[in-house]
């Protein structure tokens, strides 16, 4: 199968060969239909995301894709936490910040603040190609959440509210398979710029793995991308116990230069 998801100006990609039938050539006719699509209807770029060390890379390198960017894969183990040291990260937010559960969904009357946090932080670009959607309006927030839901992915979130002032400012977002209960995904997780530096970012991660704990018992591991180059937030995942295993690759190429070496034009 190929898909291109349209995100904007780029095409996302997403090839996969059935093990038996690799290397005879499917893969290359499955891209070859994708450029076309792509080149017939205006696209310039194509983007995909590839886990490191793995055929995709040689296969995309051999049309001309070029690395991009580079996240690195961290995975935590729950049965080796630290639950005590995390209980302390979990406790040891500044004063003047609430945390709060929101299993499925931030609440209603959060919701607005929620978004606004999500937006302040789009403009920050650690160099990736935005190869994910982002819903940072709450119309697309709610809709969103309706559908990991409907997806069968179950959200979990913990907010921040700084309360002067009511606003959100941190979150963090982990799903949680219905098809694979024992390995969640971290989504975003943000700290709102102004408040960083008072243990915010580690005390909801902290306090997620608790409320993961009672509510997801299957769960064994959790697996979350950074940025190799967002030091800070590495460095919360460290102190947490993530792991760092395995680089995820994005790769970009022009749709013109992909059609002619496909012999599309
Ligand atoms: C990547 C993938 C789609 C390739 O499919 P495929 O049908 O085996 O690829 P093709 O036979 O069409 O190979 C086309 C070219 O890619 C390159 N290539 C593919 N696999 C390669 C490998 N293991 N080592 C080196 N080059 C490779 C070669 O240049 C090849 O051309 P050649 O046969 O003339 O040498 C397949 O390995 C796959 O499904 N992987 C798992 C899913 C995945 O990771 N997808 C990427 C994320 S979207």
């Amino acid at each position: 199968m190929a898909s291109m998801l349209l995100l904007g100006d780029i095409g996302v990609v997403e090839i996969i060969v059935h093990p038996s039938a690799r290397k005879q050539g499917l893969g290359r006719e499955l891209l070859r239909t994708v450029v076309a699509t792509a080149h017939a209807e205006g696209f310039t770029a194509l983007g995909v995301e590839v886990p490191g060390k793995t055929d995709a890379v040689p296969f995309y390198e051999s049309f001309g894709f070029v690395r991009a960017f580079t996240e690195i894969r961290s995975v935590l183990q729950l049965d080796k936490v630290d639950w005590f040291t995390l209980g302390e990260f979990a406790s040891g937010v500044a004063a003047g910040y609430r945390l709060q559960f929101c299993p499925d969904a931030p609440p209603e009357d959060l919701i607005e603040a929620y978004a606004s946090a999500k937006a302040s932080v789009q403009d920050i670009d650690l160099g990736d190609l935005d190869l994910k959607p982002s819903s940072h309006e709450p119309d697309r927030l709610r809709a969103s959440l309706a559908t990991l839901h409907a997806r069968g992915l179950r959200p979990y979130i913990v907010v921040a509210v700084h309360e002067p002032t009511g606003d959100v400012v941190g979150l963090t977002e982990v799903v949680v398979p219905a098809q694979h209960p024992s390995r969640a995904d971290q989504y975003d997780t943000i700290v709102v710029p102004g408040h960083r530096g008072y243990g915010v970012g580690r005390a909801i991660k902290a306090l997620m793995l608790f409320e993961l704990r009672s509510h997801e018992p299957r769960l064994t591991e959790v697996q979350t991308w950074n940025a190799a180059i967002n030091e800070p937030m590495i460095k919360v995942n460290q102190e947490l116990g993530f792991i760092p295993d395995r680089e995820w690759l994005e790769y970009e190429a022009d749709v013109a230069d992909l059609a002619a070496r496909l012999g599309l034009r």
